[in-house]
């Protein structure tokens, strides 16, 4: 352990897989608290018995991200276990497939309910614990899908579009309680999200139809860095912004993506 988030109580939405698996690892790491939250209890359950096996403090949380009541079950959980919050990484996420003429009513609104109303409830749900305890952090993953367009993904980069605007006001709302907001931007790290993203596509987008393993080989050509990115690059990001290293930094909008954004 390094201890850059010692003594630090952090809440991390769908920490059972992916990025926020990776991030939930790493805070446990560095000494932090970490409530592993996700619709699948087995999964957060899983992570939580890594962060413990490396020597950390981890406890599981079932939570819908849409959900209002089970956010302020989770924040209740951790202020009642451990006293109170200073981080959480709004990390909850589900593929999307459609343009704006094809995706499908149901899946715009469920896109909508577990990012952009799911970082509003995980955010509203922790900030009277993060007022209490004299200030905190707040992560809200965002996407290169709400800085640069992507065909066929409508609906998610709509959503991952609002996360920025609302990582925003809660900066500017929140900063005279010392609660930072940031969000993170990243490229593609091949996830579970991001297999099926192409598999419901056939493909890389909607005019490059091709198989899996292809479609992520070509969309590495396409980074200046000329790699997709791992679980493990965003996470090192999530750890700084929740540490106090990053104490004068809120609402920013962090690109990791290998230099896609700046081409
Ligand atoms: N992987 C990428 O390339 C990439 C790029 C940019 C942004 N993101 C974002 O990162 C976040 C994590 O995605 P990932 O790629 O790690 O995907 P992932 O599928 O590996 O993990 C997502 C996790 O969220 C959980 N989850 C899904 N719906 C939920 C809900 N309603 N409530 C609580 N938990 C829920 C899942 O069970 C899963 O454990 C998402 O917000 C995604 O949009 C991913």
């Amino acid at each position: 352990m390094t201890g850059r988030l010692a003594g630090k109580v952090t809440v991390i939405t769908g920490a059972g897989s992916g990025l926020g698996r990776a991030a939930a690892l790493r805070f446990g790491a560095e000494g932090a608290q970490v409530g592993c939250a996700d619709i699948v209890l087995d999964k957060a359950e899983a992570t939580a018995a890594d962060i413990a096996a490396q020597g950390g403090q981890a406890l599981a949380i079932q939570l819908d991200a849409a959900s209002m009541a089970d956010n302020e079950r989770m924040a209740n959980t951790l202020t009642t276990a451990w006293g109170r919050i200073d981080v959480l990484y709004a990390n909850a996420g589900i593929a999307s497939v459609g343009s704006v003429t094809t995706v499908s009513e149901d899946e715009w609104d469920r896109v909508m309910a577990v990012h952009l109303k799911g970082a509003w409830l995980a955010s509203r749900a922790v900030i009277p614990a993060m007022e209490a305890a004299g200030g905190g952090s707040i992560i809200n993953q965002a996407s290169i899908g709400a800085l640069v367009g992507f065909s066929g993904i409508a609906a998610y980069a709509a959503a991952k579009g609002g996360i920025i605007s609302l990582t925003r006001q809660a900066a500017i709302e929140y900063a005279h309680l010392g609660i930072r907001c940031n969000a993170v931007c990243p490229g593609t790290v091949p996830t579970e999200l991001v297999k099926e993203t192409y598999e419901r596509r056939g493909g890389l987008d909607l005019r490059n139809r091709m198989p899996l393993e292809q479609a992520m080989a070509a969309n590495a050509t396409r980074y200046p860095l000329k790699r997709l990115g791992t679980a493990e690059d965003i996470a090192h990001l999530a750890v700084f912004l929740a540490s106090d290293e990053s104490a004068w930094i809120t609402g920013g909008v962090f690109p990791v993506d290998g230099g896609y954004t700046a081409a």
